[in-house]
């Protein structure tokens, strides 16, 4: 068995978090810089029947067996073992990195599990086809956040720009323009569960106006679809506004995420919103190429830990 490796984005949503578990559609887009990649290699190994597991990014170097079950490396291989029907995996070694933050809203979990499940089944001979490789990933999303909409693993299994709701079969997004976003990691861990947990929780308590909020989000989601493919670049940046003031609604934005985008405004961003969960992670902001370092350095001033400049190319569908 030759050694086989497989890479998979990052990703940032750029419209429709939190709502999109509750139906309504999402707009997300990959990552496709080195600066936000999982990468993973499967190699044979002499040692007999054991699979060693290497990932240098959360300090594990441990055999499989090892592993707590709950482990999220240990969760993605059971995932595919009991997908495959194998009683047992034969000896290899397999190598994960990445550069993605982990916690960090740039879908680091999902891009670990896509990563594994290509380079794994290819290594094993039994490469899987994309529709699979989504399944698998959503399965081993809900190990660990119960409720996640499905957005994260369709986005990166398909690395390309999606218009998405919960239970449908994705759109893929055409684009008409390039567009330059600066992402901003605040480097405060923000935990998807937590945050989509808090969010049930008002939901619970206030599902009339929590509902409202969500809809406004969708009809947001929709205008953003429609900019996005007649390229209103400008129209664009204030639905971001938009949005990142329903989220700071709905709870989970923090004065660290809002001071991020205010900062990123007062720079001449065109528009800037927290991204992903929330609670920390990171905010992205949408500017003119022209500006974008000027834009990142403001964030780094700010107090950002790391900034990614990355565009959206004009995609046809
Ligand atoms: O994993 P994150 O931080 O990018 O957040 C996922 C987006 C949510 O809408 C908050 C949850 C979900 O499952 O869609």
């Amino acid at each position: 068995m030759p050694a086989i490796s497989a890479s998979a984005p990052g990703k940032i949503i750029l419209f429709g978090e939190h709502a999109v578990v509750y139906g309504q559609p999402a707009i997300a887009i990959p990552v496709t810089q080195v600066a936000a990649r999982a990468v993973v290699m499967a190699r044979p190994t002499a040692t007999s029947g054991e699979v060693l597991i290497d990932a240098p990014d959360i300090q594990t170097i441990s055999l499989l067996q090892d592993l707590p079950a709950e482990h999220p490396l240990a969760r993605i291989l059971r995932i595919l073992q009991a997908h495959l029907g194998l009683p047992a995996y034969p000896a290899f070694h397999l190598r994960v990195t990445s550069t993605i933050p982990i916690a960090g809203g740039m879908g680091s979990g999902a891009a670990v599990a896509v990563a594994i499940l290509r380079a794994v089944s290819a290594f094993l001979n039994c490469p899987l086809d994309d529709a699979t490789v989504n399944k698998l990933a959503f399965e081993s999303e809900k190990s660990f956040h119960g409720t996640p909409s499905g957005v994260d693993n369709t986005v990166i299994t398909y690395a390309q720009p999606i218009y998405f709701r919960r239970g449908q079969p994705f759109e893929k997004l055409a684009t008409a323009a390039p567009h330059t976003f600066v992402i901003a990691d605040s480097g405060q861990p923000g935990s998807t569960a937590e945050m989509v947990g808090a969010v049930r929780q008002r939901w619970k308590t206030d599902p009339r106006q929590m509902e409202t909020c969500f809809e406004h989000i969708g009809e947001i989601v929709q205008q953003a679809r429609s900019a996005l493919e007649s390229s209103q670049t400008r129209g664009l940046g204030s639905l971001m506004n938009k949005n990142h003031s329903f989220l700071q609604q709905i709870g989970v934005s923090t004065p660290f995420l809002d001071a991020l985008v205010k900062a990123a405004l007062q720079a001449g961003a065109l528009g800037a919103k927290l991204s992903g969960a929330g609670g920390g992670g990171n905010i992205i902001a949408l500017v003119e190429t022209s500006n974008a370092e000027q834009v990142a350095a403001r964030l780094s001033i700010a107090g950002a830990v790391r900034t990614i400049v990355t565009t959206l190319k004009p995609h046809s569908l």
